[in-house]
């Protein structure tokens, strides 16, 4: 019989329509748990529906995490869907390239109500369900740009370090209701949007492929690189670690 160390187990991911999210969805469901593409997009329904013509249990719930009714609705849902919430992924986010000089206020404050905001609220909607089943997982995606900052992508390194401090805070307040909080620093991923965000600077996939040979592990990180790891944070073998910030990033902050 295969082993499914999430047999039985209900989560969200936030964001979990395209991406590195949607690796995560793939990962988690297929460790055996019942999942919720969390999404704004509409790209979630035919997300969910390719799961599940592969025989996974997923479901997609339209919302924007920055609304707080939104937050409260999706964290319900799982109640309502799978009968409970053990796992909530924290993915959705943006990443806008801008320089100090070119943040306008109105880009700074769109990052932090994603980046920041929307997490604070989904896990502000998740904590009751999440003891209500005796303790769970939350996994927060941050990056490593939270770890060594990054000028041309000004708000959104300082929403990443928010993020850290979110779940070292959230680590410590929730350890009694034996909830488990870590984030994960993603390196650099050529999902669909970056490869986007990189074409704005006129820059293509091999350019990305290249550079990508020239990091210490020599290659770029996948989504699927991201999603072993919230596999193994979400699951049983993962009881006794909160409060961490796990760099997936292939070396690149240790040269
Ligand atoms: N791609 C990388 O190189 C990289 C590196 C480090 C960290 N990350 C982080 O990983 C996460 C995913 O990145 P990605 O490259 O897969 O991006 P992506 O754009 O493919 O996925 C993000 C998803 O979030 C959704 N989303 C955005 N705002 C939302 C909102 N308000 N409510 C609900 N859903 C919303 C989008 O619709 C999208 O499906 C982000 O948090 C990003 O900062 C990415």
């Amino acid at each position: 019989m295969m082993y499914l160390p999430l047999e039985n187990k209900a989560a969200i991911v936030t964001g979990g329509a395209s991406g590195i999210g949607y690796s995560i969805v793939k990962g988690l469901a297929r460790a055996g748990a019942g999942v919720i593409i969390a999404d704004m997009s509409h790209q979630g329904e035919e997300a969910a529906k390719a799961l599940v013509e592969e025989g996974l249990n997923v479901i997609f719930v339209q919302g924007d995490v920055t609304l707080s009714e939104d937050a409260q609705r999706i964290a319900s849902k799982a109640e309502e869907l799978f009968g409970g919430l053990d796992i909530l992924v924290n993915n959705a986010g943006i990443y806008p390239r801008s320089m100090m000089p070119d943040t306008t206020e109105e880009l700074w404050d769109r990052v932090m109500s994603i980046n920041v905001k929307g997490v604070f609220l989904m896990c502000q909607a998740a904590a009751p369900w999440l003891k209500k089943r005796g303790g769970g997982a939350i996994i927060n995606m941050s990056s490593s740009h939270a770890a060594v900052g990054s000028p041309e992508l000004f708000a959104y390194s300082v929403s990443k370090g928010a993020i850290s401090t979110l779940t070292r805070n959230l680590a410590g307040a929730l350890t009694s209701d034996r909830i488990r909080v870590n984030a994960i620093n993603p390196g650099w991923v050529a999902t669909e949007r970056e490869i986007e965000v990189q074409a704005l600077n006129g820059r293509n996939l091999d350019w990305l492929i290249e550079k990508g040979k020239t990091l210490p592990l020599g290659r770029l990180q996948t989504g699927e690189d991201t999603a072993a790891v919230a596999v193994f944070l979400a699951s049983d073998h993962a009881t006794q670690i909160t409060g961490q910030i796990i760099q997936v990033d292939g070396g690149s902050t240790v040269q």
